[in-house]
C-alpha cells in the first residue's frame, strides 16, 4: 500500500460553484489524488450561515463560519467567495501562510490581479483561476502555457453566458428581456447581483484578466470599455435578424498601432452585431466561445460551457489536481508577466464598423447630404439600404447605412454630426459590427 502525502484542501464559499466543488471533492477526492500521488483531504468549508439552503447537501461537520482559522492550516485554499472583501484578505492570507490559492473570482482578478500575482511570487506559491474566465473552458492555461512562446493580435468572443442566453432566448425564441432573464436566474448562470451580467462589468473583467494575459501588460477594469446589453430591446433583435445579423454581446482585447505608430492594447465590451454566418451566432444559450488570433498559430477557437456551477467546478478541480501536483512536486510557483506595459488605449482608437438606422425626410438632396456629412468625417460608406416609412405626414425613409472600418472617433463623430443635422429627423439605432 502506498502511503500518500495528504493535502488539506479549505474550500471558502458554498454558493453555486462551491456546493458542485465541495461534492465534486468528497465524491471523487480520492481518484484525483492517486492522478497526482497525494491524499486529497477537505478539511472544511468556510460559510456565511451554516443554515443557509444549499444546492448540495454538505456534510455540517465541514462547515465553519471561521474562515480565517480554516485557510491557515490549509496546503490548498480554493476561493469562490467572490467580491473583493473578505476574499483578497483572506487569499493574501492564505498565500502569505504558503498555500496555494486557486479563485474564481474575476473581480479581484481584474481589479487586484497584479497585487495577488506578485505577493504569491514573493512566496513562492502559486494562483490559479482557471474558472475565472470561460468557465468550463480552458482559456487561461491556453494562454499562460501552450501560446506562452507566441504573440497574441487579438482575442475576441462571448464571455459572458448570462447574457448570451438572454440575447439568444430572445433572437430564437422571441421572448422578453424580463423572461429571459428569469430564466437564467434559475439555471444559475446570474451573478448575485445581475448588473454585473447585464451591464457589462462580468465580461470586462474577464476581458481585463484576458488581455493581461495575451499582452503581457496589467490591465485594469477601469481600462475596458464597456457597455452592456441594456439598450438591446426585441426591436433591435429583430431589425439585426432581418438585416442578416445576429446580436452578441463580445468581448475584444487586441493590439492596436494608433496613427502615431503607438503600439497598444484596446480592450472592450459592447454588444455588437455579427453576421448570420459568423460560428459565433452559432453559440447557444450559456455557452461561450473565444477566438484567439496569434501570430505564429493563427485562429484557434475555444468553446463550451461558459456558466453554471457543475462546469465552472470543472475548471476548480483542474486547477486543485494542478496545485497538488505542484505541492507534490516541490519549487516555486511562476507568476504573470507585465513586462510588456503597452499603452493601453480608449474606446477612440479601436477601428470598428457601424450599422446606423435613420429616418430622414424622404426629398431631392437629403442622400446627398447625408453622405457629405460621412465624407467630413473621412467614414467611408459601404452599404445603404432605403425604404420608404409608412404612417409619418411628410414623405419619410428609413436608412440603414454600413460603414466600412474606421476609427472609432470618427464613426462617433458622424453620428453626432448626423443627429445635429436638420435632414435627419431620427438616429434610431447606432450598432458596431464585429466579424465581418
Ligand atoms: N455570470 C457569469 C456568466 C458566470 O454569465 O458568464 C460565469 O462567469
Amino acid at each position: 500500500m502506498i502511503e500518500y502525502r495528504t493535502l488539506r484542501i479549505a474550500l471558502l464559499g458554498a454558493g453555486t460553484v462551491g456546493a458542485q466543488v465541495a461534492k465534486l471533492l468528497l465524491e471523487g477526492g480520492d481518484e484525483l489524488g492517486a492522478r497526482v500521488g497525494a491524499r486529497l483531504e477537505l478539511v472544511g468549508i468556510a460559510v456565511r450561515d451554516l443554515d443557509a439552503k444549499r444546492t448540495v447537501d454538505l456534510p455540517r461537520e465541514l462547515l465553519t463560519t471561521d474562515a480565517e482559522r480554516l485557510v491557515l492550516g490549509a496546503d490548498i485554499v480554493v476561493e469562490l467567495l467572490g467580491g473583493i472583501e473578505p476574499a483578497k484578505t483572506l487569499i493574501l492570507k492564505a498565500l502569505n501562510s504558503g498555500a496555494d490559492v486557486i479563485t474564481g473570482n474575476k473581480a479581484l482578478l481584474a481589479e487586484h490581479g497584479p497585487e495577488l500575482f506578485d505577493a504569491a511570487e514573493q512566496v513562492g506559491a502559486q494562483l490559479y483561476y482557471e474558472a475565472a474566465v470561460g468557465a468550463a473552458i480552458p482559456i487561461i492555461r491556453p494562454l499562460r502555457e501552450s501560446l506562452a512562446g507566441d504573440r497574441i493580435q487579438r482575442i475576441f468572443g462571448i464571455v459572458n453566458g448570462s447574457t448570451n442566453f438572454i440575447l439568444d432566448r430572445m433572437t430564437e425564441h422571441g421572448a422578453t428581456k424580463d423572461e429571459a432573464m428569469k430564466l437564467a436566474f434559475e439555471l444559475g448562470y446570474l451573478e448575485a447581483d445581475p448588473t454585473l451580467d447585464v451591464d457589462g462589468y462580468d465580461a470586462a473583467q474577464k476581458v481585463a484578466i484576458l488581455a493581461g494575459l495575451a499582452f503581457h501588460t496589467a490591465v485594469p477594469l477601469s481600462a475596458v470599455y464597456r457597455e452592456g446589453i441594456g439598450d438591446v430591446t426585441p426591436e433591435v433583435v429583430e431589425r439585426a435578424r432581418s438585416l442578416g445579423y445576429v446580436v452578441k454581446l463580445l468581448g475584444i482585447c487586441e493590439r492596436v498601432t494608433t496613427a502615431d505608430g503607438l503600439e497598444g492594447v484596446s480592450a472592450r465590451v459592447y454588444p455588437a452585431l455579427v453576421p448570420q454566418q459568423h460560428p459565433l451566432t452559432a453559440v447557444h444559450g450559456g455557452n461561450n466561445a473565444v477566438f484567439v488570433q496569434a501570430e505564429a498559430a493563427g485562429d484557434l477557437m475555444f468553446y463550451g460551457a461558459g456558466a453554471g456551477g457543475l462546469q465552472t467546478a470543472s475548471a476548480v478541480l483542474g486547477d486543485v489536481v494542478s496545485a497538488a501536483r505542484r505541492h507534490i512536486a516541490g519549487g516555486p510557483g511562476v507568476g504573470e508577466s507585465t513586462h510588456a506595459k503597452l499603452p493601453l488605449l480608449g474606446i477612440e482608437s479601436a477601428r470598428t464598423r457601424y450599422l446606423i438606422t435613420l429616418r430622414v425626410a424622404d426629398e431631392p438632396g437629403v442622400l446627398a447630404t447625408i453622405a457629405s456629412i460621412f465624407a467630413e468625417q473621412g467614414t467611408s460608406i459601404e452599404t445603404v439600404q432605403q425604404t420608404a416609412a409608412a404612417g409619418a405626414d411628410a414623405p419619410t425613409a428609413s436608412l440603414v447605412i454600413g460603414t466600412h472600418h474606421a476609427l472609432e472617433a470618427a464613426l462617433a463623430a458622424t453620428v453626432e454630426a448626423l443627429r445635429a443635422s436638420s435632414v435627419v429627423t431620427d438616429v434610431a439605432s447606432v450598432l458596431r459590427i464585429e466579424g465581418a
